[in-house]
């Protein structure tokens, strides 16, 4: 494989083979205060209102691109009573994720399969009834691509919930770029960037909202979380690894404060 062609997967596949340790659960218990075990800037209480956004319904198969260890996917699931499809390009994300849906007792309505978003979505033409994609665009190489993919599997008049946290809004430093692209290959793109792709892949954008403010809740929760583990996370990811991620958490927090990177919410319906 060309390596420029590379996705994210070495820096979260570490993250995920740990996922569901008793520190990392303390962790989430702490940063979030409702662990759903989403590994995003989620807030557990903005997904009754998406899933309504999306009109998804019991026995509908709802796509997630991107949907790492399954936290949002599973919670809808099991809230709605649908059925699931999680896409995603780490195996360790995918085995968390299905030990998620047996521990809720979701196991038997859901599927995942590890694939690359840069490529083909796995999946037939005209399947899907609603997709959502949760802090994953940012780490794609061509997003209209991968809108004109998800355009080809959902039904006509099907809904996309996707959230974008790179959409540079103010000034950024090379600095700050560095740091947030620790998880690997990352894209900013500026406002309206997101529209005109997604409407040139045959959608209709029904809503925007800006959602900066769950991401600097969690980023906060998570930076003193963490802070207060130092010495076990030291341990497991060496100092370098633990100032690499503090460091992360620090910029991403500093962005979102003085509106510079925003993280938006973006409805749209295939038309
Ligand atoms: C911030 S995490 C979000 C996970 C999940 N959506 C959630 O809310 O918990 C981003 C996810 O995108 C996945 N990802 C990154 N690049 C990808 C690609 N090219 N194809 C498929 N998945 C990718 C990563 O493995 C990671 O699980």
């Amino acid at each position: 494989m060309d390596p420029s062609k590379e996705p994210s997967k070495p820096n979260y596949e570490s993250l995920y083979q740990e996922f569901e340790s008793p520190l990392m659960r303390e962790l989430r218990r702490d940063a979030y205060g409702e662990d759903i075990g989403q590994h995003s800037w989620v807030r557990a209480s903005d997904l009754p209102r998406d899933a309504a956004r999306l009109g998804i319904s019991a026995d509908d198969l709802l796509l997630d691109l991107g949907c790492g260890p399954c936290g949002p996917l599973t919670f809808l699931m099991k809230s709605i009573g649908c059925h699931g499809f999680g896409v995603d390009v780490s195996a360790a994300a995918l085995s968390a994720g299905l030990a998620r849906a047996r521990s809720l007792g979701v196991e038997g309505r859901i599927k995942v399969q590890e694939a690359n978003l840069d490529g083909q979505i796995p999946l037939d033409a005209n399947s899907i009834d609603a997709a959502i994609s949760l802090d994953v665009v940012l780490h794609l190489r061509d997003r209209l691509h991968a809108f004109l993919e998800v355009a080809r599997v959902l039904k006509r008049g099907a809904r996309l919930l996707f959230t974008d946290a790179g959409v540079v809004t103010g000034s950024i430093s090379n600095e700050e770029v560095a740091a947030r692209s620790m998880h690997g290959f990352s894209q900013f793109c500026a406002p309206g960037f997101n529209e005109r792709a997604i409407e040139q892949a045959g959608f209709s954008i029904l809503e925007t909202e800006n959602r900066t403010a769950a991401l600097l809740e969690n980023a906060t929760g998570r930076l003193s979380a963490r802070q207060k583990h130092v010495a076990e996370l030291e341990r497991l990811e060496g100092a370098g690894g633990l100032a690499r991620y503090q460091d992360y958490l620090r910029s991403v927090i500093a962005m979102a404060e003085r509106g510079a990177l925003s993280r938006m919410m973006y409805l749209a319906e295939l038309r």
